[in-house]
Parts: C-alpha cells; sequence; structure tokens
C-alpha cells in the first residue's frame, strides 16, 4: 500500500500525547511518559520552520532533568548538535543516556554564591553563547513557546474526557501548567488550576533553600510562570512525594516519578471533597529513572524518607513561610506581588 509512511510517527511523535487513565469516580490522571518531550519537539520543529535554526546551528540548553533528555531525543531525530550544561547531581544514568543520543554534556563543576547550580549552568550557557557563533537555546523557562506547546494536551484532555472542572499539576517552569490551564480556559474559563510545588522553592514565594524531590520548584523564578493562572498552591515534601509515588503505583499500577506522586496526592484529596467535579492530574514521567530511590525501601529508610502519605494538608495562612509538611494556601488567581503583599498586610494587621 502506496501512502503506509504517513501512518507511521517517530519517536517523540509517538510518545508526546499522555494516556488519559481513571484513577478514582472522578479523577483522572494524565500519564505522560516524558512530558517534556511536548515543548522540546514543538520549540525545535518551530524554530527550524521559522529560520532560527539554519543547517549548522547548534542547540545548547542547562538542564539537568527531563527537558535535556526531551531535547537529546529531538535533536537525534532531527540529527541537530546538542550541548547540555549541567550539574554534578546530574544521574549518572541520565547521563549516559544523553551521551548515547549524541549530545554533549558539560557539568559545572561548583554552585553559583546566589542561586546555586541553577545559576552556575545559567552563567556557563552564557559564555558558551558568547563564544560560539551559531547557537539556538530553546530558554525552557521564559520562551513562550513553552507553555503554548501544550495546546495540544489541552485539546487532547478536552477530547477525551469532554469538559473539566479541576487541572492539578506540578510547577518547574510553569511551561505545563501554565500553558495547559490556559488553553483548557479558552472554553471553560471557571476551570480550577492547582498548583504543585515543594517547600523551599522560590515559585510561589518561599525563600530558596536545600530541596530533595527534584523537577518541580525551581531557585529562580522561571518567566514562564503566570502565577495569575492559579486557583490554589500545594507544598509536598520530598518524603510525602515519594510516599504518594508508591500509593500510586499500589493502589493503580501506575508506575510514575516523584512529581506525578505529589500531584496525584494533592489531586486525590481534592477530588475527594469535590465529587461532583471532574478532575485531572498531569503525571509527567515514569518511575525508570527513580527504581534505584523512590522505589527501593531500603535508600528511603536510609534517608529519613519513608512513611504513609498524610491524609490533608495544613492551611497556611503566610505563604512565604515554607511548612515541614504538606500544606496549601488559596492563592486566588493572584500576581506573587499581590499574594506577598497580602499575607504581610494579613500579618501585621
Ligand atoms: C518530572 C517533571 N515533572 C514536572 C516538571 C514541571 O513541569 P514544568 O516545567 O512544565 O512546570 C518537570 C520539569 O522539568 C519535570 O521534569
Amino acid at each position: 500500500m502506496g501512502g503506509h509512511e504517513k501512518t507511521y510517527r517517530d519517536a517523540t511523535g509517538s510518545l508526546l500525547l499522555p494516556r488519559i487513565i481513571r484513577l478514582d469516580d472522578n479523577l483522572y490522571g494524565a500519564a505522560f511518559t516524558l512530558m517534556k518531550l511536548v515543548p522540546a519537539r514543538h520549540i525545535l520543529l518551530k524554530a527550524e520552520e521559522s529560520g532560527l535554526l539554519g543547517p549548522n546551528t547548534e542547540v545548547v540548553e542547562t538542564t539537568s532533568g527531563t527537558f535535556g533528555l526531551a531535547l537529546a531525543m529531538q535533536a537525534a531525530l532531527m540529527k541537530r548538535r546538542l550541548t547540555l550544561v549541567s550539574d554534578p547531581v546530574i544521574d549518572p544514568a541520565l547521563h549516559r543516556r544523553l551521551v548515547d543520543l549524541g549530545a554533549r554534556v558539560e557539568i559545572c563543576a561548583h554552585p553559583a554564591d546566589v542561586g546555586g547550580f541553577q545559576q552556575a549552568r545559567l552563567d556557563r550557557l552564557d559564555r558558551i553563547r558568547a563564544e560560539r557563533p551559531d547557537t539556538f537555546c530553546p530558554e525552557q523557562y521564559t520562551n513562550p513557546d513553552n507553555p503554548a506547546s501544550y495546546t495540544v494536551v489541552a485539546e487532547h484532555l478536552e477530547s477525551t474526557l469532554g469538559e473539566l472542572d479541576c487541572l492539578v499539576g506540578p510547577v518547574g517552569s510553569g511551561g505545563s501548567m501554565c500553558g495547559t490551564a490556559r488553553a483548557l480556559r479558552a472554553t471553560r474559563p471557571g476551570l480550577r488550576a492547582i498548583g504543585v510545588d515543594t517547600p523551599h522553592s522560590v515559585l510561589f514565594g518561599h525563600p530558596d533553600g536545600s530541596r530533595v524531590l527534584r523537577g518541580l520548584g525551581n531557585s529562580l523564578m522561571p518567566g514562564n510562570l503566570d502565577h495569575r493562572e492559579f486557583d490554589e498552591i500545594h507544598w509536598c515534601t520530598a518524603a510525602e512525594a515519594f510516599a504518594a509515588t508508591r500509593l500510586l503505583h499500589r493502589s493503580t499500577a501506575l508506575f510514575q516519578g516523584p512529581t506525578s506522586g505529589a500531584a496525584y496526592l494533592v489531586a486525590r484529596w481534592w477530588a475527594r471533597r469535590h465529587p461532583d467535579a471532574r478532575v485531572v492530574v498531569m503525571l509527567p514521567d515514569e518511575g525508570h529513572r527513580y527504581q534505584d530511590t523512590v522505589y527501593d525501601d531500603a535508600w528511603l529508610a536510609a534517608r529519613g524518607l519513608a512513611g504513609a502519605p498524610p491524609e490533608q494538608p495544613v492551611e497556611v495562612v503566610d505563604p512565604t513561610r515554607p511548612s515541614d509538611v504538606w500544606s496549601r494556601y488559596a492563592w486566588g488567581r493572584r500576581s506573587l506581588g499581590q499574594v506577598v503583599g497580602a499575607a504581610a498586610g494579613e500579618l501585621i494587621a
């Protein structure tokens, strides 16, 4: 049959959209193999189309996580040169995989005085871009094509599930939650968006501090995070997220990573409190990378991270104060300045 080849997709295209799985009466999971393929593929294809990626342009980016993997997969398919700036926290198996995909990985040995390794990586990236003449940086934290790429995910959710009442998901760059919520609200402005962060991440007002949970949270404020998209914010600790990841696995057989666990914990609680609402939770990556950590009881116990997830969050009055247990704040679609200002006013009053 002549037209056969048209029906085949390449690897990143075939993995792009999440599987939609029913997790509870009114709760659905959007389970991605690797959510970051959505922005990585969109940004690189669009840059090629617009001429930003010329025949010899090298793609350069800073990442120690899944965005780097997604870029390396996409760059391999597009036969593009790719340099990734990372840090010593990079997981060795991920490092090997990036190299196998043809990426050049540069490791920053020391953190910056302010902004830690994330700032050190950005400084190195700036130097690379100044030295090399023809580079393109996808800039996931500021490129509006990151949130815009999630329109296809919103369309997929809508066409599979119909009208949704609530979207829950982890926040790192802000791209997935802001982009998906914005696109869903084009037809359903009342949709609630609940962001999941971790204590000591600056995203929703905490002072920067050391964090065990990776993939969500941030030491720097990303331009792609529009705080006004969020109705509620929850902060989950690493131990709670890990326990919820295992609970998700045990109770639904879904084998996902720890940011999925954190989002599941919050979504399950919210969905049970709103039995008439149709809730969907973003589950950004699979569990394979975390077999020797989150899925290893001995690893968890040795670090004091074992335990059952709590049943409910504590309500916080001051969102700038990290709590050491799962906490929740009614953000109310306000800017960061509005929230922090109002919290300070309430505390003084
Ligand atoms: C595993 C995982 N979960 C969640 C996120 C957060 O997604 P976003 O950057 O779209 O806010 C990331 C971001 O890198 C991630 O790697």
